[in-house]
């Protein structure tokens, strides 16, 4: 039942609908829109079945003895008595016939530089980083944090800590040493691996440095363990401690070329990835071995409908859930070839991503809105330099994409041919929750569309109604869904499971559900905003600015409004050569007006040369409340750069409203 009085308005209207290419959906795995609904079904009213078939595609052990334990929940077990390895699922299954001599990762460096490592190939390299990880005393349970650049001994390392069952903490190598030494006491890693340094733009990030820095209050750590970028040569001077630090290319010296998977129980720790929360202390998300590895292995077996011909490329770095899921293990263990990129889309020049695009052959690409949008930014004549022919699957994360940049990609990028899949999840999530198939969903721009096989979403007001705009809701456990907050179980409980007394799971985001059953986060629920009891969510009057030809992007914050609740600041960034005045204000304000009501005109429009952003991509919208209400700025260490910052309280505190 819709409740009557949604909290939500329905805003921004998006009609158009694009049904799957009958060449893609004949060729899917997933080919028709019965066939999603016959499986999805299937899903639902059988979920341990549906996810113990699945299951039994991989690699077991000892097979498990029951699918899903549910009596302490929310703490769920999947797979109990399972045991498995994951890196074994993802290398040692594909070393038999075709597969043992494919590419599994192709490496692109920022300088031009060039690796494929067969499936042959990275079994070995991770075999031996096993072997020397185990020879400086690494052992199963304990804890490895990884601070490197998007090299392949990244994937090598993680890899190689899935095999000995040592829980993997991969830090963003964009993060400060201070970033380091808070995760470091918070899980007490014993071991860090790191490289000597990384390329970003040219320029060279010291990152044995920013360890040692971080690590100089760590008593935990016991070893460091340092590859070199370029063995060759010292990108970067690094001092060695003795008794603690280990060059790689030195310990690896009669390593054994053989090294056996460990056996791991299907509830093991598989990882810590710490993410930001309400609070300003980033929580370790934990996820464990057994369901964290059928969901990442079906998600992308299907959403990215992967084929052993396809050349797969998510440009996320592997500091990132994306990365962990998407460029290693869900498309690994699927037997697929990874494109994997050292640098930033627009260094050299602003057509890096679709030069590398023709140079591979990609022919499916994973990329965050941002990314789009900057693209977008940048102008066509970038992608038009390129032969893109090869693509026939898109896909975006991250942030909910604004239909005028989905348009964009889809024309642009994907010549109007490939389906685009929006795949809605989160750090916690492990794995895509709500995702076209590409082969059997209709998409609409700006929608995530429907729910992936054996997950159960809900859009549910606060008191837990049925609405059609609200809060977003998971009503079932799921294989990949997180095991906890690490050192904190309380914090899991009362940030997930407390809204609706326990029953449901909070991602924290807001969704809408339309007429044909498709849904549309709407962003977090703390960037919605209530103006004069009508409830709009930021990202679609964002999305409104940005189909304006001259707007690049934008960002609304909500401030308190003594009269309507609270009105709507909005900063927007302006495509290079193009007006911001007061006619640029009318234009919008008119849009808005149009495509919404005037009840959601902001109060003020600020013009940016740049928005806030973390080193993720992602636009601090804290941080422009903070200057929108006048108020002391917090903490400001994630940005990306800070003098952006800086630019805006000026240009705030010189606009007129
Ligand atoms: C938050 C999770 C998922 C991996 C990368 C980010 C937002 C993510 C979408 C999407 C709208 C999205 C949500 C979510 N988000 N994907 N397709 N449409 N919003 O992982 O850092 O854990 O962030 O990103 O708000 O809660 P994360």
């Amino acid at each position: 039942m819709t409740a009557p009085a949604s909290q939500f308005e329905t805003v921004s209207q998006e009609n158009r609908v694009f049904p799957p290419p009958a060449a893609f959906a004949r060729q899917a795995h997933i080919k028709s829109l019965e066939q999603y609904r016959e499986m999805y079904a299937r899903s639902i009213a059988d979920p341990e079945k549906f996810w113990a078939d699945v299951a039994g595609e991989l690699h077991w052990i000892q097979k498990w003895h029951t699918v899903l334990n549910s009596k302490n929940a929310p703490f769920y077990k999947w797979f109990e008595g399972g045991v498995t390895n994951l890196c074994y699922n993802c290398l040692d299954r594909h070393l038999h016939g075709a597969t043992r001599n494919k590419a599994a990762i192709i490496f692109e460096g920022e300088q031009g530089d060039q690796r494929v490592l067969t499936y042959a190939d990275l079994h070995r390299e991770v075999c031996l980083f096993a072997n020397v990880l185990k020879s400086l005393g690494v052992k199963k349970g304990d804890i490895v944090m990884l601070y490197m650049a998007m090299v392949p001994e990244l994937a090598i390392a993680v890899l190689a800590c899935a095999r000995i069952g040592a829980p993997h903490s991969v830090i963003f190598g964009g993060f400060s040493s201070e970033s380091i030494k808070d995760r470091v006491n918070d899980c007490q890693a014993k071991f860090v691996i790191t490289s000597d340094a990384g390329y970003r733009r040219g320029k060279v990030l010291p990152l044995k440095h920013t360890v040692d820095e971080g690590i100089a209050e760590c008593p935990s750590i016991q070893k460091v363990l340092v590859v070199a970028r370029e063995p060759q040569k010292q990108l970067h001077p690094v001092t060695m401690k003795e008794g603690r630090d280990v060059w790689y290319h030195e310990a690896v010296v009669g390593q054994s070329r053989h090294c056996e998977a460990a056996r791991q129980d299907a509830e093991d720790l598989l990882f810590i990835l710490y993410t930001s929360g309400s609070t300003g202390k980033p929580k370790g998300i934990m996820h464990t071995t057994g369901g964290y590895m059928t969901f990442a292995y079906l998600t992308a077996k299907y959403i990215f409908d992967l084929k052993p011909e396809d050349v797969y490329w998510c440009t996320a770095d592997i500091g990132w859930v994306t990365g962990h899921s998407y460029i290693l293990y869900g498309p690994l263990q699927n037997a697929a070839t990874v494109v994997m990129f050292e640098g930033v889309p627009n260094w050299p020049e602003n057509d890096r991503f679709w030069q590398i695009v023709e140079k591979y052959g990609v022919t499916v690409f994973y990329t965050a809105p941002t990314a789009i949008r900057a693209c977008m930014k940048w102008g066509d004549v970038w992608p038009q330099k390129h032969d893109l022919s090869s693509l026939r699957l898109l896909g975006s994360v991250g942030e909910p994409i604004n239909p005028e940049a989905w348009m964009w990609y889809h024309n642009v990028i994907g010549g109007g041919r490939c389906p685009i899949v929006d795949t809605w999840w989160q750090t916690e999530t492990g794995g895509i929750m709500i995702t076209p198939l590409p082969g059997a969903i209709a998409t609409k721009p700006g929608s995530a569309t429907v729910p992936f096989f054996g997950i159960e979403p809900a859009v549910l007001s606060d008191d837990g109604q049925d609405v059609r705009a609200g809060i977003l809701a998971i009503k079932k456990p799921w294989p990949g869904m997180m095991r906890g907050i690490w050192g904190d179980p309380g914090r899991f409980k009362t940030t997930y499971f407390a809204k609706w007394s326990g029953k449901y799971y909070f991602p924290g985001d807001g969704a809408r559900k339309d007429d044909d059953g498709n849904y549309w986060i709407l962003g977090r629920v703390d960037d919605v905003v209530n103006v004069s009891a009508h409830r709009i969510g930021t990202a679609e009057l964002e999305s409104v600015y940005v189909e304006h030809p001259s707007v690049a992007e934008s960002a609304v914050v909500g401030i308190p409004h003594e009269l309507k609740g609270q009105a709507l600041i909005s900063f927007v960034t302006v495509k290079q050569g193009k007006e911001a005045g007061p006619d640029l204000i009318r234009e919008l304000n008119d849009l808005v007006a149009k495509k919404i009501g005037k009840f959601a005109l902001p109060e003020k429009i600020i013009f940016s040369a740049d928005l806030p952003k973390t080193r993720s991509g992602k636009i601090m919208r804290r941080l422009l409340r903070d200057i929108a209400e006048g108020r002391a700025l917090g903490n400001v260490t994630t940005l990306a750069d800070p003098s952006v910052i800086e630019a805006l309280k000026e240009k705030y505190s010189t606009t007129e409203s």
